[in-house]
């Protein structure tokens, strides 16, 4: 990634409202959050050095989604859009019940209805995943599955194809069926790059090998990465990626929430992240006050440091958002960089915060 580190800190303050010049006479013109030359290689495909994550599109049970959020998630897609942002990353298993599949539909929804603009729609990179059901055993049953995506999405080629999880853990026959299901949707043109999710660097070196002896390039490979999962198995993930020429994005950027500040032991959201939030916060203190700190000299927010901090990793992180409110914050995480006193202060304070995020139970060695 190109991002100058001499980019001075609130250049791009365009979500700043405290330095705009309220002058009837000089209206500062609007820079963009990044120059095209920052966008970031992923396959054949440039993107936005921050995408945004949709799983809350669509989930009741985790997320408290509800229709009535539909033009309030419509707005906040159109102002990621209208920055830059052109990386969304979804799942055809986004969506609880009744509303599976609702987060690819409602991107699909949404990029049609942006008004006449076919160079952005043109631009826009969604990052799908292909959901490892027991049921899906054959390769031509997740060709089936990428056919379906594309309904939803109303699309005819998917920007990454991946594979949301391994079964290398408990049921490693089903593997081959989903890497050969890889290949062929690549070999269609269904998708114009392959990814995969969760898996650990063993495995990811195995189905790296075994796609490029198929002549399928594995770009991308999505993984929980943040403050507050930033282990030995991130490391050496981020370390195989580099040197396969993999990208890396990072999920969770925020810690479900837990990295924005606004939740403490007795501030909880609702549901079960409030269960998993009350055995981890109160053990994030040293980070949380870091953040805080780091946040308050830079005059940046907690979220937007906690994904700064990704994108100085050099990874591609994908915040979930649920709001405008929520997607101009994290739009702030742009523009600028960490320094590296900064991040090792980060870190250190992340090492020294007893508690950690668990992983998915899917994350393969
Ligand atoms: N491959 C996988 O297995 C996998 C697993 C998990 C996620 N993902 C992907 O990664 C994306 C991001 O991860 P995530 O959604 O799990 O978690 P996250 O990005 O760590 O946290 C997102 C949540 O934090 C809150 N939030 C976001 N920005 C905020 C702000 N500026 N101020 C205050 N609160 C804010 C919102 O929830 P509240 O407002 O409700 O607090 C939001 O839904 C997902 O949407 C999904 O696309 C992939």
């Amino acid at each position: 990634m190109a991002f100058s580190s001499s980019t001075p800190a609130g250049y791009f303050s365009c979500f700043n409202a405290s330095k705009e010049i309220s002058s009837p006479l000089f209206k500062p013109p609007k820079l963009p959050l990044f120059w095209p030359w920052e966008k970031v290689k992923l396959g054949p495909m440039s993107v936005s050095p921050m995408g945004f994550g949709t799983w809350a599109w669509g989930n009741q049970f985790l997320w408290g989604y509800q229709e009535s959020m539909d033009s309030q998630l419509q707005q906040t897609f159109n102002l990621a859009v209208e920055n830059g942002i052109n990386l969304f990353d979804t799942a055809d298993s986004y969506g609880t019940g009744r509303l599976n599949g609702k987060s690819e539909k409602l991107l699909g929804k949404f990029i049609t209805e942006i008004q006449g603009q076919k160079r952005v729609q043109d631009e826009i990179v969604i990052a799908t995943k292909f959901a490892a059901y027991p049921w899906r055993l054959t390769p031509s049953q997740f060709v089936k599955a990428c056919m379906a995506s594309l309904d939803r999405l109303q699309m005819e080629q998917i920007g990454i194809g991946q594979l949301h999880w391994s079964t290398a853990n408990y049921a490693p026959p089903q593997e081959l069926a989903l890497w050969d299901g890889l290949v062929a949707m690549y070999e269609k043109g269904l998708v114009r790059a392959v990814g995969v999710s969760n898996y650990g660097p063993s495995q990811l070196v195995k189905i790296h090998d075994y796609l490029k002896a198929r002549g399928v390039p594995l770009s991308s490979a999505q993984v929980q990465f943040s403050l507050l999962s930033m282990g030995e198995k991130q490391v050496e993930i981020k370390n195989i990626c580099d040197t396969l020429g993999i990208r890396l994005i990072s999920y969770s950027p925020l810690g479900l929430g837990m990295l924005t500040g606004k939740y403490t032991p007795s501030k909880l959201p609702r549901g079960p992240r409030g269960l998993l939030f009350r055995q981890i916060l109160p053990g994030l203190e040293p980070l949380l006050i870091s953040l805080k700190e780091v946040a308050q000299k830079r005059r940046k927010t907690i979220p937007q440091v906690a994904i700064n901090w990704c994108i100085c990793k050099g990874t591609i992180p994908i915040p979930g958002v649920k709001s405008v409110k929520q997607a101009k914050e994290n739009l702030g995480a742009l523009g600028w960089r960490l320094s590296s006193d900064e991040l090792l202060q980060l870190e250190y304070a992340a090492g020294e915060s007893p508690q950690k995020m668990i992983q998915n139970i899917f994350q393969t060695r």
